[in-house]
């Protein structure tokens, strides 16, 4: 067998997996307050299926894994998955992408089982607002998260902040003073015009050019290697003496599509190429018949385009990610 490439050359070593659709909160740029319909869970892969398909990706080439939902930690028992797929033979990176609710009592366990890796969302550092933007008041705390995080020994640790105008880009230079005293990278992110964002519209993309300017009011801001292990998009920068990175990820104003390194697949078992439009490939189906996956791969890779552009999209053209697989 050889390794997989797309039809621009580009090879897939990096697969995000959600494994389910559903999610404890209810972010405004994700869902609708009242959630999405879910996926019946017959639908939805097993914990053995999953890793069936990740051992026959990975003597493909596949070496890096990211867990994403909906929210992976109300899934029972992930710290087993975790445990399964880093024993897969070539895979060499797992990685986790969560809300941080369940981090301080679930850190441990999972670095434990095996997890290299966390990214946490943290859209506030204000209590009232993180249940006014997740619309859940579950007592999250990024800060705690993130220790928790690192005390488990994940390494490296990202907060992820999706900038909305007039909701949270007050607290672009809250979140860049805390790379002072942690080791944490905080990445902020260009919001993206999703199917179920309720009000947001245009003219809350805040630009990370503008987002940049107001971290550098707080000191030198230099370019920066990110954290080692990366997989994707983000431009780092450091402040002067800072153990942690600031990032940016810019899906609306910069495409990066020519670097994209990554396939997903859903919680419901289809392989995506990208997060626009509706390239994606069942998987599921021929699994559950013992079909042999490989001839899929190939057709799903095949298909995945050259580049998105979000711009022309506008609101209502992206999926929820937590149905694709954020
Ligand atoms: N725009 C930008 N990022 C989004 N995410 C989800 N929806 C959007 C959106 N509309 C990202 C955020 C969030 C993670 C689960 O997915 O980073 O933290
Ligand atoms: Fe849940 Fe993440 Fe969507 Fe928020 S963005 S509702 S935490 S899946």
């Amino acid at each position: 067998m050889t390794v997989l490439r797309d039809q621009h050359g580009r090879s897939i070593e990096y697969l995000r997996i959600s494994i389910t659709d559903r999610c404890n909160f209810r972010c405004v740029y994700c869902m609708p307050e009242q959630g999405l319909p879910w996926l019946p869970k017959q639908e939805i892969l097993s914990y053995e299926e999953i890793v069936g398909i990740v051992r026959e990706l990975a003597p493909l080439g596949l070496r890096r894994l990211r867990l994403t939902g909906g929210e992976p930690t109300i899934r029972p028992d992930l710290a087993s998955l975790v445990a399964q797929l880093k024993a897969v033979p070539g895979i060499e990176d797992l990685a986790l992408s969560t809300n941080g609710v369940k981090l301080p009592q679930m850190a441990a366990a999972l670095r434990a089982a095996g997890l290299d890796r966390v990214n946490i969302s943290a859209d506030s550092l204000r209590p009232e607002r993180i249940a006014a933007i997740a619309r859940r008041d579950l007592g999250f705390a990024p800060v705690t998260a993130a220790r928790a995080a690192l005390e488990a020994g994940l390494d490296p640790v990202k907060l992820n902040v999706v900038v909305m105008r007039g909701i949270n880009d007050d607290e672009v230079t809250d979140f860049a003073r805390l790379t002072l005293d942690f080791p944490v990278h905080v990445r902020f992110i260009e919001l993206m015009p999703v199917g179920e964002m309720a009000h947001l519209t245009d003219a809350h993309i805040v630009p990370s050019d503008e987002v940049l300017a107001r971290v550098a009011t707080l000191g030198a801001l230099a370019p920066a290697e990110g954290p080692r292990r990366g997989n994707g998009p983000a431009r780092y920068h450091r402040l002067a003496g800072a153990p942690g990175t600031v990032g940016v990820i810019t899906p609306m104003t910069h495409t990066y599509c020519g670097s994209c390194n990554r396939v997903r697949l859903t919680a419901d078992g289809r392989l995506r190429t990208c997060l626009y439009g509706d390239h994606e490939v069942n998987l599921r189906d021929p699994l559950r018949a013992g079909e042999p996956l490989e001839p899929l791969f190939r057709q799903a890779l095949a298909g995945k385009p050259l580049a998105h552009d979000l711009l022309q999209l506008r609101v209502g053209g992206l999926k929820a990610l937590s149905q694709v697989g954020g």
